[in-house]
């Protein structure tokens, strides 16, 4: 066996045979085959480290491949993303457990780059070689003697960098030529990486892009239905008041027949009887309290079901509010505050029908208060003309429950409610273009606000 031997750059393969007696020797020229065989080799471990599974192995390989053919101590491999940032998940080991800068970082966003070497060799696609000291790295960083700093291009895309730092000699044309032949490897396969990754990231920014449509389709179509629903529910109540409607009519019609039979007959008994019996004068009184009753419930369900047209007149609410005040007696240990605003316009409403409007909520304000409390009554003018009522107390309050049924004729809580009264109230406000709120807590009060938009006041 005889090893290659080398003279100058050439490397030689010797063979030795016998000839006769002799020995007959074959020199042959193998520098090309061997140049090959290594050029083979790096192509294949190039290969194989992309095909590794995890990123840091991948990056360690290549790093590895690149500090052993440069025979260099330190070195880097980075790749950019797709924010154009140097991201550098290797570097060598050298380098992180002797770098002492304080913050190491393993991703260079663009604006951060500075001038040193790499960011030049990135920014002008150029490769630069520098046999000296560095004078440019950051305090505590690894002295550089000398390096080099590759750009990795692929169709004219910087795609990555190497950098190798330290060999024992300086680095001449044949180092920069091994690390340009592995860039020009490394290069296509790390572009097809980062165009999969940016691909994928693409893909779930474009997910995540559905998701939330979705998300929004779904409150959309939540919302449309609720108003389909509140709507339906509108309708069958509108329904359903109309029914009520033409009932009660009819019955109340028949039943004033009756009741003022009833009431004259009562008349008729006290004219007859001349000194009657106390206890029958009582009875006699009670049904005459008692028609006044049921008159009074065929009236409301009279206006309810048959409102009228509001006849319009110039009037001012305060006003109004006062009538309906002094009209209903305030009951003991309820105390009355009104604040009412001096400067309200004036309204285009129907007096009478209004003040039915007060005398509803008041009243509904005085059965709340049971022990004792305070009525308020406050008229106040809004910025945009709009004129408010608002009729509180410091009652009983209303459940979350009932709030909901408010409205809703012939609800009532009370044993001798009818549930006609916030029913007319409406109806005769939304006559008069109106709208009326509530607020209310169990256990601390109801506050009731009426509001007339402005272009229904005349000024
Ligand atoms: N100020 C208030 N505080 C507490 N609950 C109230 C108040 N106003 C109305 N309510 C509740 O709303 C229900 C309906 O009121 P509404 O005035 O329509 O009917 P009502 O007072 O029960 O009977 P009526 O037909 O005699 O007025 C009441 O039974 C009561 O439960
Ligand atoms: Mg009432």
């Amino acid at each position: 066996y005889i090893p290659n031997s080398i003279y100058g750059d050439k490397i030689f393969e010797l063979r030795a045979f016998k000839v006769g007696d002799g020995l007959g020797i074959i020199t042959s020229d193998i520098t090309e085959r061997i140049a090959s065989e290594k050029e083979l080799k790096l192509s294949r471990d190039i290969a194989q480290a992309f095909l590794m599974s995890d990123d840091e192995d991948l990056f360690d390989e290549i790093l590895r491949i690149i500090l052993d053919n440069t025979k260099s101590k330190y070195g880097v491999f980075g790749y950019i993303d797709e924010n154009g940032a140097n991201v550098v998940p290797s570097m060598s080991r050298h380098i992180w457990n002797e770098c002492q800068v304080s913050d190491k970082k393993t991703v260079f966003p663009c604006r951060e780059w500075g001038e040193s070497s790499w960011p030049t060799a990135l920014r002008e696609k150029r490769t630069i070689v520098i046999n000296e000291a560095s004078k440019l790295t950051p305090k505590g960083h690894v002295t550089i003697e000398r390096h080099i700093s590759m750009p990795l291009i692929y169709e004219d895309e910087v795609v990555g960098l190497f950098q190798v730092a330290n060999t024992e000699d300086v680095y001449d044309e044949k180092q920069v030529r091994t690390l340009q032949d592995i860039a020009l490897r490394v290069a296509p396969f790390l572009y097809g990486r980062l165009q999969r990754s940016r691909a994928e990231h693409a893909r779930d920014s474009a997910l995540v892009q559905i998701e939330t449509l979705n998300e929004d389709l779904e409150s959309k179509v939540e919302s449309r239905t609720k108003e389909l629903k509140d709507a339906q529910e509108e309708l069958s109540r509108k329904e359903r008041l109309a029914a009520l409607g033409q009932l009660s009519a009819s019955v109340g019609h028949e039943l004033r027949n009756p009741l003022g039979a009833i009431k004259n007959g009562i008349y008729f008994l006290k004219m007859v009887l001349d000194h009657p019996e106390p206890d029958v004068l009582e009875t006699l009184t009670i049904l005459d309290q008692e028609i006044e009753n049921s008159e009074e419930i065929i009236r409301s369900l009279l206006d309810f079901t048959k409102p009228k047209e509001p006849v319009l007149q110039k009037i001012n609410l305060n006003d109004t509010i006062t009538a309906a005040l002094e009209r209903i007696e305030v009951p003991l240990n309820i105390s009355v505050k009104t604040e009412f605003s001096s400067i309200l316009p004036v309204l285009l409403g129907d007096s009478h029908q209004l003040e039915r409007v007060f005398t509803n909520l008041i009243t509904n304000a005085y059965q709340a208060m049971t022990n004792e409390g305070i009525l308020s009554l406050v008229t106040t003018v809004e910025d945009n003309g709009d004129v408010i009522a608002i009729v509180s107390d410091t009652g009983v309050g209303i459940s979350k429950e009932n709030l909901a049924k408010l409205f809703q004729p012939l609800f009532t809580t009370k044993a001798r409610g009818i549930g006609l009264g916030l029913s007319i109230v409406e109806s005769l406000i939304e006559a008069h273009g109106g709208s009326i709120k509530v607020d209310s807590e169990e256990g601390k009060g109801t506050s009731f606000r009426v509001i007339f938009p402005s272009q229904k006041t005349g000024r």
